[in-house]
């Protein structure tokens, strides 16, 4: 039997993988891999890109997906998360799941018999970082050695990026707050991966001369009690025309986007010239596409 496959982190995929996954999103004419078969995709938080792009990119291999909300289904309410997984797994080619607790995602993967996908949890998302690389590659042509700055909150996205970033050999600066850096340990597994890791609390110094300028919410869903106080320890951190200017001449900027115009980013920029959030969020569609066909066994 093979083995299973999930992605439950980006530096699950080798950085082998991770070209033959961007590979794949390229890939014009994919194969029907899911043609009769169906993808379960589990939501415990809200979403409008993950979603979507999710349900388009099984539809584009020949599948049908079944979305169901952490409630409708009662993940650890009405059964265990290990039940629901395996019972997903008697329907479906593959189960992919948005959870707050990352130890959930890892609870269903080890209890599923088919390849599990992690949607976003409250440490992770890969899949946003397998789209932002696409869109990387397709404004330059190369990942290796590209500078991008992360200005803002150290958070789930940030840390799939940097994985990501570390897979490619990027160079990576992030700036945050005192206090709301990304853990150590993954700017240490970052580096090890093959990345140049710098984290500072100067977005001007990380911004200077970056190719790619990232940055996300102050206050991820769950967070939202936080909210005003974050607003007060990431003031000066927003991503305006100012910041963007201390940027590379051609850089670009990306966010997953849902974006707060006048918070994380000004309107100038996420509306502007250097912005590539729609490319980035169509790519989410084309990057889970390959990542699908990559799991259920198709190479480039
Ligand atoms: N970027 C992203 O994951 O968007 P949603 O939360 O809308 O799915
Ligand atoms: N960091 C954000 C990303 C949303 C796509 C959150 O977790 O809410």
């Amino acid at each position: 039997m093979t083995e299973v496959r999930h992605l439950l982190e980006v530096d699950d995929l080798s950085a082998a993988e991770l070209a033959a996954v961007l590979d794949l999103a390229d890939d014009p004419a994919p194969e029907a891999v899911l043609a009769g078969r169906g993808v379960g995709l589990l939501f415990e938080k809200p979403s409008n890109r993950t979603r979507n792009s999710m349900e388009m990119a099984v539809v584009q291999l020949g599948g049908h997906p079944v979305t169901m909300t952490g409630d409708e289904v009662g993940i650890d309410t009405r059964e265990t998360a290990e039940d629901v997984a395996r019972t997903l797994s008697c329907y479906h080619a593959l189960i992919a799941a948005r959870v707050f607790e990352h130890q959930k995602i890892e609870r269903i993967a080890a209890a599923s018999s088919v390849p599990v996908v992690n949607l976003l949890s409250d440490d992770a998302h890969p899949c946003q970082a397998l789209a932002d690389l696409l869109t990387i590659r397709q404004r330059f042509g190369d990942l290796k050695g590209r500078r991008v700055a992360w200005v803002g909150d150290g958070n789930n996205v940030c840390r799939s990026l940097l994985l990501a970033g570390g897979l490619a050999g990027m160079d990576l600066w992030v700036a945050t707050p005192p206090g709301f850096e990304p853990p150590r340990a993954v700017a240490e597994r970052a580096r090890a991966l093959g990345g140049a890791v710098e984290v500072t609390n100067d977005p001007q110094m990380a911004t200077q001369g970056a190719e790619v300028v990232v940055t996300d919410v102050w206050a991820s869903m769950g967070q939202e009690a936080e909210a005003s106080e974050r607003r007060r320890a990431f003031a000066g951190f927003t991503v305006d025309e100012e910041l963007m200017a201390r940027a590379a001449p051609d850089a670009v900027f990306l966010h997953c986007l849902p974006a707060h115009r006048g918070e994380e980013v000004s309107a100038g920029v996420v509306d502007g010239r250097q912005s590539l959030v729609w490319a980035e969020a169509e790519n989410r569609m084309h990057a889970q596409r390959g990542l699908l066909l990559f799991l259920l066994g198709a190479r480039p």
